[in-house]
C-alpha cells in the first residue's frame, strides 16, 4: 500500500511515468480540432477555412489562417480587432464562459510568443508561394497548441486518443512549429 502511495507521488513529479509517445507518429488532425471543445460556430469556420485553403503536411498555409481570422471578424481589412477580442471569444464559447479568460490569456501570450517568428518568416518567405498574412496562421497555431496544452477540465475530452495527442505536443516540441 505504502509502495503504491509513493509510486503516485513519484509518478506525479516526474511525467517520465507516463509511456513517452512515439514523436514520428503525430496524432491525426481532427483530434486536434475535437479534444479541447470548441463552440459550434468555431468548428463551421475552420471546416469552411479548411475546405477553401487546405492545411499543407509540410509549409504553413498563411490563408487559410487569413480566412478564420476574416470570417470570424478577429480580423477586419487586415487589421486584427485587438479591442473586439473578448466579445468575439465570448461569442465562440458562449456555453463555456469559464473558458473565455483562459482563451484571452492564451492570445496574449501567444501575440508575445509568434513576434520572432513572424519576423524569421517575414524574411524566408517563399517567393509569391502564398499571399496572405503570414501572422493570422502563426497566431492561430500558437493559440491552438496552447489551449490544447491547457484545455480547461470541463471542455476536455478525457479519452485515450486525447490524451495521448497532448502527450505528443509536450513531448515532441518540434511538432509545435
Ligand atoms: C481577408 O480579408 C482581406 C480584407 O478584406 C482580403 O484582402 C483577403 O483576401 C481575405 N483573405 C482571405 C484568405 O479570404
Amino acid at each position: 500500500m505504502f509502495r503504491n502511495i509513493s509510486v503516485l507521488l513519484v509518478c506525479s513529479v516526474f511525467t517520465q511515468c507516463l509511456a513517452n509517445p512515439d514523436c514520428s507518429q503525430p496524432p491525426k488532425t481532427e483530434v486536434f480540432t475535437d479534444c479541447c471543445a470548441q463552440a459550434g460556430i468555431m468548428k463551421d469556420i475552420l471546416k469552411d477555412c479548411n475546405k477553401k485553403f487546405p492545411p499543407q503536411a509540410n509549409h504553413d498555409n498563411f490563408c487559410n489562417g487569413e480566412c478564420v481570422f476574416n470570417e470570424t471578424g478577429i480580423s477586419v481589412n487586415g487589421v486584427i480587432q485587438k479591442d473586439k477580442l473578448p466579445v468575439i471569444l465570448a461569442e465562440f464559447y458562449q456555453d463555456m464562459l469559464d473558458v473565455v479568460p483562459i482563451a484571452i490569456e492564451m492570445i496574449g501570450k501567444c501575440t508575445r510568443m509568434v513576434e520572432p517568428e513572424l519576423v524569421r518568416v517575414l524574411e524566408n518567405k517563399p517567393d509569391k508561394a502564398d499571399d496572405c498574412n503570414p501572422l493570422p496562421a502563426l497566431l492561430s497555431k500558437c493559440f491552438f497548441t496552447e489551449m490544447f496544452l491547457h484545455c480547461p477540465a470541463s471542455i476536455w475530452q478525457n479519452t485515450e486518443n486525447c490524451n495521448h495527442a497532448k502527450e505528443f505536443l509536450k513531448h515532441c516540441p518540434k511538432h509545435q512549429g
